[in-house]
């Protein structure tokens, strides 16, 4: 039997949607030793804030988001572009953004304790300009080849969870225009029962690590604009969390 997609799974659509529409006190237990900058706005939109150059966007810019979860990139993104088309291949992933897209909030259990939850309503903020975005479901590794290009692409925390993210990178250059902006957060979680070994973007030899790895593979279509180390933490439940330090990177195609 083919293993079950865990991104289809309710349990990581409520850690996913508190990660991306969460405030402190709806993800953190009281005591969890936190620095405060890390819950005071949600990862993707720290994301998009620290990383994406808004000074060098032309006007009408349009952004394509992919591996966007339930969307909370592609609404800040809203703030900045004209259209913004955003996907995932976790088809319960983009319903909950199209709930988001249609009706601006969502409700989600919020993990407590083994089967005890309490209830947490997911918002985009009213003032977004929600007509621009779609949502849809789309395998990142088969993307249409009429896609784009676009003036901004984020593909935040997905690399690690490919196949072949080389064969994405080279993919999302094509997709980006000349002087556009490729944004990319990654832990470099490489796991084999993603990636398999030899596919991995370093990993294995300490004299090539992957931050290096990925700039040498960036670096023939690209140049390196923005570097910031972006933690997250998600709340698997009341007391347990992951905490990771994704890399962001923003890269201006030549
Ligand atoms: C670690 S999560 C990151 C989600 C979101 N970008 C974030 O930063 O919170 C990885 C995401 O990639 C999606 N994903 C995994 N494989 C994919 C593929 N082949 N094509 C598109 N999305 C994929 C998953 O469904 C999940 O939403």
């Amino acid at each position: 039997m083919a293993e079950a997609n865990i991104y289809e799974s309710p349990k990581l659509l409520g850690e996913y949607l508190l990660l991306h529409f969460g405030g402190a006190t709806d993800l953190c237990h009281e005591s969890l030793p936190v620095d405060p900058s890390i819950t005071a706005m949600p990862f993707p939109v720290r994301c998009v804030r620290e990383l994406l150059d808004t000074a060098l966007l032309p006007e009408n810019a349009t952004a394509l988001e992919v591996g966007c979860a339930v969307g909370g990139s592609a609404f800040e993104l809203a703030r900045h572009c004209s259209k913004v088309d955003a996907s995932d291949y976790s088809s319960s992933f983009i319903a909950a953004a199209k709930t988001l897209l249609l009706e601006g909030e969502i409700a989600a259990p919020r993990a407590v304790e083994g089967a005890i939850t309490t209830s947490f309503t997911a918002h985009v903020p009213s003032e977004i300009e929600k007509s621009c975005i779609t949502f849809s479901v789309a395998d990142a590794t088969k993307l249409p080849p009429d896609l784009g290009p676009y003036d901004v692409v984020l593909a935040a925390n997905l690399l690690c969870r490919l196949p072949d993210p080389e064969a994405f990178l080279s993919r999302a250059s094509e997709l980006v225009k000349p002087g556009g902006q490729l944004l990319l957060t990654t832990p470099f979680t490489w796991l084999e029962e993603y990636t398999p070994r030899d596919r991995w973007i370093g990993g294995i030899d300490p004299n090539n690590r992957s931050e290096k790895e990925l700039l040498r593979h960036l670096s023939r279509d690209f140049r390196l604009h923005r570097r910031r180390d972006l933690p997250f933490l998600i709340r698997e439940h009341e007391r347990k969390y992951q905490l990771g330090i994704a890399l962001g990177t923003c890269w201006i195609r030549n």
